[in-house]
């Protein structure tokens, strides 16, 4: 199965007519999902693995078009975590294996991503992985860089506290370089510094599968996210379960969002007090208050402006990356 649909499927009219029902809420622009149950799915069918894995790449592309009808923009999918590699190495050898049938096959479909406007971005640690798969990743996030319409991103080779602590060692290294000041690290940094900087966070996690935790998956950027625990398996996931987890998405909007804004305040509020701080540490206490105004708004526009160099420096680096992969290629 391609990961877009060739043609829109037929809806029938009470798809249509839910669909035209949930539009009347708030839709939420990102939904991330942890596609748990392959397995046990299998099992339960007496099938292989790795067919249970093949069912869970199907309803994957079958979400996506699920996801683009509603108007959802973007879609964060965990498919493999870098704890997956203890699993045996005949699963880990099967899911690298059907990465590398998919990703291939997205490649071979070009012309698909560019009809649906879908950019793609794999996240993770991709040094971890098999050198001719990265070389595909590489290819198919390059191919799809300038589409806008909607976002996919892929987990791949990723852990959130593996990604956090990536994104501390850049930070530091930034201070190291002389490229920051030690005061310009805060949280909003740290967050442009996570392989999801490109993204807002998700509004709203589903997992599937009976299981209520988030096994290392955006802990960070969901902090605010409306989770949604399914207790079917993944391959199960049925368009029903979907409407129900928008709807579970449209009761909690209201009560997330006044939390949302509440602690984006509190970040430009400690902002604001870090600046101030930071030119009394400098130029001492001895200032009338209108002088102080302008020092500090003059070393707030240069912390940006480091900021942004700094940011620069760290999306060169990772742009490299797939640069040098690539090039390899060609
Ligand atoms: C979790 O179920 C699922 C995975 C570890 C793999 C998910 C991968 C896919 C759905 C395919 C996606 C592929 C691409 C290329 C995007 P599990 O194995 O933990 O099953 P269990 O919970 O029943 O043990
Ligand atoms: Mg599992």
């Amino acid at each position: 199965m391609s990961w877009f649909p060739e043609r829109q499927t037929n809806r029938t009219w009470v798809h249509r007519f839910c669909e035209r029902v949930l539009k009347s809420g708030p839709i939420p622009k990102h939904i991330a999902i942890i596609m748990d149950g392959n397995r046990r799915f299998a099992k339960k069918k007496s099938m292989d693995r790795a067919e249970g894995h093949l069912k869970g790449f199907d309803k994957l592309a079958e979400t996506l078009e699920w996801c683009l009808n509603l108007g959802i923009t973007e879609v964060t999918v965990y498919a493999f975590s870098i704890e997956n590699f203890k699993r045996s190495k005949e699963e880990v050898d099967c899911l690298l294996e059907l990465a590398r049938q998919k990703f291939a096959r997205l490649l071979e479909e070009k012309e698909l991503i560019q009809k649906h406007e879908v950019c793609i971005h794999v996240l993770g640690n991709l040094s971890m992985l098999p050198r001719d798969l990265q070389e595909l990743v590489a290819d198919a996030v390059n191919l799809s860089k300038h589409n806008t319409r909607a976002v996919l991103n892929v987990c791949f080779a990723y852990t959130s506290r593996h990604e956090i602590s990536i994104a501390i060692r850049e930070l530091a290294e930034g201070v190291q370089v002389g490229l920051l000041k030690e005061s310009d690290i805060s949280e909003e940094l740290l967050e442009k510094c996570l392989y999801t900087n490109k993204s807002a966070d998700p509004d709203l996690l589903i997992r599937t599968s009976g299981e209520v935790r988030l096994s290392d998956f955006l802990l960070w950027q969901s902090s605010f996210s409306v989770l949604a625990f399914v207790k079917v398996l993944w391959p199960e996931f049925s368009i029903w379960h979907f409407y129900a987890s928008i709807l579970h998405y449209q009761k909690n909007h209201d009560a997330v969002q006044s939390v949302k804004q509440s602690n984006r305040m509190n970040l430009d509020h400690q902002q604001r007090e870090s600046d101030y701080q930071c030119v009394m540490r400098e130029v001492g206490r001895t200032l009338d208050h209108s002088n102080c105004q302008t020092l500090v708004q003059q070393y707030a526009k240069d912390r940006q402006e480091r900021v942004n160099k700094f940011l620069q420096y760290v999306d060169s680096k990772r742009n490299q990356f797939f640069d040098d992969l690539a090039e390899k290629r060609s």
